[in-house]
């Protein structure tokens, strides 16, 4: 098998990127947490987070930048970095925030996650001029252990939206 390839996203990734993270958000948090989401607000959610259309429109986001992994023309793994959005008294849209780290089920535990999330601190070490930031469930124990062991502490908490259903979040500050 040959050796995963991590390359900045193109418009082209739009439909692969659209069906990695549909599938990577039911496996982790529909299947692996069990949240109760109500079908149609997960319906909502997947379709204006993960249709080609919503991602194809992201990636032309000023100040974003997207990265894949990708082995014989499979994407693997995915990161998505921008300005902070974060609702926290001390973030700023000219801080830098990690979007979105998404390894698929079947590629979780090689690395993949780890490399990425490198290649986007160092951009958002660059692209940014304050604290970095993460948004992450508040039950997502795995990826915390991972960003704590990158220097990311708790500052705060928000709700996010899937449809009308609210989400626990942690905010996360490095910086
Ligand atoms: C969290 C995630 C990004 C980690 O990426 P990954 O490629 O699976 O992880 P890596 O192989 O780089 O390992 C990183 C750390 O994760 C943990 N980890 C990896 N595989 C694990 C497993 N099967 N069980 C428990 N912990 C595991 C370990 O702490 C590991 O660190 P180590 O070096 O001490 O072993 C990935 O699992 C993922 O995308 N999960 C689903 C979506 C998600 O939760 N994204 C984050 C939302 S903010």
């Amino acid at each position: 098998m040959t050796e995963p390839v991590i390359r900045p996203a193109t418009d082209a990734d739009a439909q692969g990127l659209a069906d990695l993270g549909r599938q990577t958000f039911i496996d982790t948090f529909v299947t692996g947490f069990g949240i109760p989401y109500p079908s149609d607000d997960l319906t909502v959610y997947l379709d204006a987070s993960f249709s080609a259309e919503a991602i194809r429109t992201k990636l032309k986001e000023p100040g974003a930048a997207w990265w894949v992994a990708e082995r014989d023309g499979e994407l693997l793994a995915f990161a998505n970095t921008g300005p902070n959005t974060l609702p926290h008294p001390d973030g700023r849209p000219s801080h830098a925030e990690l979007r979105r780290l998404y390894v698929s089920k079947a590629a979780q535990g090689l690395g993949l996650g780890t490399k990425l999330l490198k290649i986007a601190l160092d951009w958002m070490e660059a692209n940014g001029d304050g604290p970095l930031w993460i948004g992450v469930w508040s039950g997502n124990e795995k990826a915390q252990k991972l960003y704590a062991a990158y220097g990311f502490e708790k500052a705060g908490g928000y709700q996010y939206p899937v449809g009308r259903w609210m989400d626990d979040e942690f905010i996360l500050r490095r910086g």
